[in-house]
């Protein structure tokens, strides 16, 4: 379980993050939508330690992202992200690249961390991939080796940022059925998008950012059939696709 509380925190005078409260639960699917600008990518950021808080508390299954005692790189092998672009080794295979990760960090020899990988690009269909370097994928299956190579830390979370933003509009379904095949695993995950059929249809809750603050949060029937807040209204009507 994530719990967020009354976080905060700047990037110098600016505050950018005005005390989120925010629980995800295992098994949760949360999305967080809301304008440029809002703190969605900071709180991802600040969740997995990327970032540090200037006041409130991260914990995530019962452990305090911030505080001095936290093994950072032991909370990131549970916590897998994926942003909008992800620059793969060039001169690494698909495979190699995937490897890398349970090789330097879960220390695996190289047949348990080739397994682990192999496993993870044919669960996200690039089984026919696996020898081929990453400037040869299409941007949907180099978002996919993305997701992969996150994968194949075997997080409990999976945080992602805008996955789909830098697609080519027909290589952005691919990617949401990799996304949406996770989620129905059971897998926990905060999503940032601005994909809003596919926040509709995959979140348990949706959260609405505004200027630093969850504005709104609910359920996504409610969050789009009926939001309270004015500004959400307004957020949903500028988007395409809400
Ligand atoms: N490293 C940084 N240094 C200084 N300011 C930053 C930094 N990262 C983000 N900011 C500022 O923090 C605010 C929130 O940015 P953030 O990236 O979290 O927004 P966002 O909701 O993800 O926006 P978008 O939808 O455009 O990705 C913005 O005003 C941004 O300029
Ligand atoms: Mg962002």
């Amino acid at each position: 379980m994530i719990e967020v509380s009354d976080v905060r925190k700047s990037f110098g005078k600016l505050e950018v993050l005005k005390g989120i409260n925010l629980t995800v639960k295992k098994g949760e699917v949360l999305s967080m939508i809301g304008g440029s600008g809002s703190g969605k990518s900071t709180m991802l950021m600040c969740i997995n330690g990327l970032e540090p808080i200037q006041s409130g508390r991260i914990v995530v299954d019962g452990i305090d992202v911030h505080a001095k005692s936290t093994d950072l790189n032991h909370l990131r092998k549970r916590i897998g992200i994926v942003f909008q672009q992800w620059n793969a080794f060039p001169h690494l295979t698909v495979l190699e690249n995937v490897m890398l990760a349970p090789r330097k960090v879960l220390k695996k020899n190289r047949q348990e961390a080739e397994q682990i990988a192999v496993r993870h690009l044919k669960h996200v269909g690039l089984g026919e991939k696996l020898k081929v370097f990453p400037s040869r994928l299409s941007g949907g299956q180099q978002q996919r080796m993305a997701i992969a190579r996150a994968l194949a830390m075997s997080p409990d979370y999976m945080l992602f940022d805008e996955v789909t933003s830098a697609l080519d509009p027909q290589l952005v379904g691919e990617v949401l059925d990799t996304m949406r095949m996770l989620s129905k695993e059971g897998m926990t995950m905060i999503v940032v998008t601005h994909e809003m059929r596919f926040a509709r249809e995959v979140s348990d809750r949706v959260a609405y950012f505004h200027q630093g603050k969850i504005h709104e949060i609910g359920s996504p029937e409610q969050i789009f059939g009926s939001p309270n807040q004015p500004e959400t209204a307004n957020f949903l009507k500028s988007v395409h696709g809400a």
